[in-house]
């Protein structure tokens, strides 16, 4: 079988990892391609991630780089066109919902070659995302579909898509935070910060809505305000750091600590042993409720309640103010329990290979 995975970003990378390893375990004497769109494409967004996770050199890097979404997704599609007709995989393996997953599935659809969409079904029922049109036209042209909660299965059935093609696997972002967990325990990021377990906000925002315009002045202030109480470790996104520098430049403040995207391994250990997380993101909404964490979510809305009913994730609402709420909000919670959903186990892609070998055998 000619299996062939496409990534872009950086959360791609850390959930088609163990797609791709489980793949090629169990089907040794298959053919597997690995495609990089160049969506992101820094060191610190990219080869760090494919160094820690142990991913081979990508087979084909398209190097789209930035652009509009009309840009970057016509460079993705006219790139990997001719991958596609001179690999002629069997299946294509799509993680997410960024631009280069809308970009791969759409290709794919027009030429007749099946498509699996890992993390389906998610929904924010917020067309104002980008993130929400990719992930709607991944699902609609899939032909296996891979979910990680009840909540994807019954968006995905409440769209007329037949349960034949759903298949509830579980989160492989979190089999990559499982299989990685010795090391980045052992890493102490927190402390080469000279920062101690538990007393410190983890900060990460990087979505259109947050940061393009000016509520990310707002919520800079905010942490400023924030970072007198609790130290603040803020890695920034490229995104965010050039809104942060067009805006006039970045945050001082004694307590507030900024710094480059960083690797996996770096990140997960400053997640794990943080006191709580403010985020928009989605990925670190879901971490954060595998390793029973409190979440501040900066957003509006949510496509992953399941870490909402986890009980560790709060939608805070697209509202810095509420940023002034977290201090209170953390004294007198209970201790951390670790309440993973069902089938965060570490062994989801693992489930995935196992449906897809038996499917398209
Ligand atoms: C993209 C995804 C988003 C995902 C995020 C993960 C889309 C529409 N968005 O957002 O869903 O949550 O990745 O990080 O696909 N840049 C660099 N170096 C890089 C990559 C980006 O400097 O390696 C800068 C560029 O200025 C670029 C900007 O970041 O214009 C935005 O990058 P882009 O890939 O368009 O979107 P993200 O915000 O990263």
């Amino acid at each position: 079988m000619r299996l062939l995975y496409v990534v872009g970003t950086r959360p791609n990378f850390v959930k088609t990892a163990p797609v791709i390893s489980a793949l090629r375990e169990r089907h040794p004497e298959g053919h597997h391609v690995l495609v990089h769109t160049g969506q992101h494409y820094d060191e610190a967004m990219s080869a760090i991630f494919f160094d820690e996770l142990g991913v081979a050199a990508p087979d084909h890097m398209l190097e789209v780089g930035s652009g509009s979404h009309a840009v970057q997704t016509a460079r993705t599609m006219e790139r990997l066109e001719p991958v596609l007709l001179s690999e002629r995989p069997d299946l294509l393996v799509v993680p997410g919902d960024v631009n280069s997953t809308l970009a791969a599935a759409l290709v794919a659809v027009k030429l007749g070659i099946p498509v699996a969409h890992v993390e389906s079904g998610l929904r924010s029922f917020d067309m104002t995302m980008p993130e929400e049109v990719n992930r709607i036209v991944a699902d609609r042209f899939a032909s296996q579909l891979f979910t990680h909660s009840a909540e994807a299965a019954e968006n995905l059935a409440a769209e007329g898509i037949p349960a034949d093609r759903q298949h509830f696997v579980g989160n492989t972002m979190i089999d990559t935070l499982v299989a990685l967990e010795e090391r980045f325990r052992g890493a102490g990021a927190a402390a080469k910060l000279g920062l101690s377990a538990g007393e410190y906000v983890l900060v990460t925002l990087h979505r259109p809505a947050l940061v393009d315009g000016p509520l990310l002045g707002e919520t800079v202030a905010q942490l400023v305000a924030l970072s007198a109480q609790l130290p603040v470790v803020f890695p920034v996104h490229p995104r965010t750091r050039k809104m942060m520098e067009a805006a006039g430049g970045g945050a001082e403040a004694p307590g507030l600590i900024l710094s480059e995207p960083l690797g996996y391994l770096d990140f997960l250990s400053l997640l794990a042993d943080s006191g709580a997380v403010l985020t928009d993101s989605g990925g670190i909404q879901e971490e954060t409720t595998y390793l029973g964490i409190p979440c501040f979510t900066l957003r509006a809305n949510t496509e992953r309640p399941v870490t909402i009913s986890a009980g560790t994730n709060t939608l805070l609402g697209l509202d810095p103010a509420a940023i002034s709420g977290i201090p209170a909000s953390l004294d007198g919670r209970p201790p951390r329990v670790a309440d993973p959903p069902p089938l965060w186990d570490g062994h989801a892609a693992e489930r995935i290979a196992d449906v897809i070998l038996r499917v398209e055998a």
